[in-house]
């Protein structure tokens, strides 16, 4: 039987790019919202509700090999009030859920913004093994979320492999997202090796493979098997200039 696969955040923009490249997995949709229905496969189960609600979470993990994370609030100048539900609460929450119910894996996003300090101070390639220097509330809570993942491998055996998405958009529409583009058929890659790696914790830079690009991918290629094919320069002549060439905040 094919692998029952629970997609969070599954009415959001990432996740209707990623679920072409869910092929293989049974799914299961959570979100606050319904997902828009065109695109999702007949037999997916989908879940309406929030992520802080506990039983809700329990009906979502159980059962499910993995979980693909991607609920969450996605703005860098969001303050503190609105991330701190969705980003630590949440995502707090869904670990201790998936390891209290045997899940092997949660593949959860992260951001280039937990590092994006070292890209606005011009240190590029940032490499995944630098520390963290989140350039906004948003990026720090997703250091946190890489912190409390890491702890939920550590204490409970959950294994848990976390994307640090770039400009996650179908194709680059400003300046800005050039640098560190994910397009689709790179995220599909991203996510499959992600859920397929032999390793159990860790955190990864997640973008295209983009001609002068600011996230060093080494780790995800060795470690995840990643084999990036799209390149943003394709689309360098028909973006707007926003003014800059910097993913995150600076
Ligand atoms: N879009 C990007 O370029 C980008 C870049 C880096 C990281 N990310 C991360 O990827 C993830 C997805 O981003 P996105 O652009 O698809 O955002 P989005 O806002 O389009 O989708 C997020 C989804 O999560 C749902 N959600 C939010 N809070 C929830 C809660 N408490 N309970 C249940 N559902 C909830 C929303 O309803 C929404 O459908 C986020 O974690 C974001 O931080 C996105």
């Amino acid at each position: 039987m094919e692998p029952a696969l629970l997609l969070t955040g599954a009415a959001g923009s990432v996740a209707r790019q990623l679920l072409p490249g869910l092929s293989g997995y049974r799914l299961r949709l959570l979100d606050r919202d319904a997902p828009a229905p065109d695109g999702l496969p007949d037999d997916a189960q989908v879940l309406t509700g929030e992520l802080t609600d506990r039983d809700l979470l329990a009906r979502a993990v159980d059962g499910v090999d993995a979980v693909v994370h991607l609920a969450g609030d996605p703005r860098p100048d969001a303050p503190w009030d609105d991330l701190l539900g969705p980003n630590v609460d949440g995502f707090a929450a869904l670990l201790g859920a998936a390891a209290g119910h045997g899940v092997r894996r949660v593949v959860y996003a992260s951001s280039v913004h937990a590092v994006g300090r070292w890209e606005g101070a011009g240190r590029t390639p940032v490499r995944a093994d630098w520390p963290t220097a989140p350039c906004c509330a948003y990026g720090a809570t997703k250091v946190f979320d890489e912190a409390v993942a890491s702890v939920a491998s550590h204490r409970h055996g959950l294994s848990t492999i976390g994307l640090r998405l770039g400009a996650t958009v179908p194709v680059p529409r400003v300046r800005s997202q050039l640098t560190g583009w994910l397009g689709p058929a790179d995220l599909h890659r991203l996510v499959r090796g992600a859920l397929a790696t032999g390793t159990v914790c860790g955190v990864y830079p997640g973008t295209s493979a983009n001609t002068g690009g600011h996230w060093d991918l080494g780790p995800a290629v060795d470690d995840l098997g990643y084999a990036p094919e799209l390149d943003s320069a394709v689309h360098a002549g028909d973006v707007e200039d926003d003014g800059t060439d910097v993913t995150t905040c600076g």
